[in-house]
């Protein structure tokens, strides 16, 4: 994808450096084009954000229950960033509206997780996992219920 691109701004380059009146404003016309469509080429939905967080949500519980706490730290951070994503990518949907409502429980499991407090840990991600579900219902999507994993989908990884 890259090198094409490069071939293909080389060709507007040619095409446009003939010494034309305008030349120029054509080449940065169609360059601005061109990065507009470059943005919108991978623009992930809510609902494989949400499979992500899904993912990460799983792995923080077996991470933070078996005291790997730097797991239960990354997959944390992760799960922040896919929510970032959110704000970016779906600005436009009405649901991204309610994100904020879930930064106090990502935050206290946080403090739970730099304490290393197993008991502390399980609360919050309780309190985490129902806020996960209070936004579900709050957007009309009551029926995808997050729980508390009883095991691990993931035999490929040790925690
Ligand atoms: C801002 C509100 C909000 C919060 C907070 C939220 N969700 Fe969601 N979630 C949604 C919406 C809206 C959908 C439906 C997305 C779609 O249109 O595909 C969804 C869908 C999902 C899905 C279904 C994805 C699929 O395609 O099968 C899962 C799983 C999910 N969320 C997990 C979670 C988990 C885990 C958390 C908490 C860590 C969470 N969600 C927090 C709004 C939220």
């Amino acid at each position: 994808m890259i090198k094409y691109l490069g071939l293909f701004i080389a060709v507007l380059i040619l095409s446009c450096s003939d010494g034309r009146v305008g030349g120029r404003k054509v080449l940065i016309s169609k360059i601005d084009s061109l990065g507009k469509k470059i943005k919108n080429v991978y623009k992930p939905g809510f609902g494989e954000i949400m499979s992500g967080i899904q993912r990460h949500h799983t792995k923080l519980w077996f991470g933070g229950i078996n005291n790997n706490w730097k797991l239960a730290s990354f997959e944390i951070h992760e799960i922040n960033e896919l929510l970032e994503d959110l704000e970016e990518y779906q600005s436009s949907r009405k649901e991204t509206r309610f994100l904020n409502m879930i930064s106090p429980d990502i935050d206290s499991i946080k403090t739970a997780i730099e304490s290393k407090n197993v008991n502390d840990f399980k609360q919050k991600y309780i309190r985490l996992t129902n806020m996960c579900n209070d936004c579900h219902i709050k957007t009309e999507y009551e029926f995808i219920k997050i729980a508390v994993p009883d095991k691990n989908p993931f035999s490929d990884q040790k925690y």
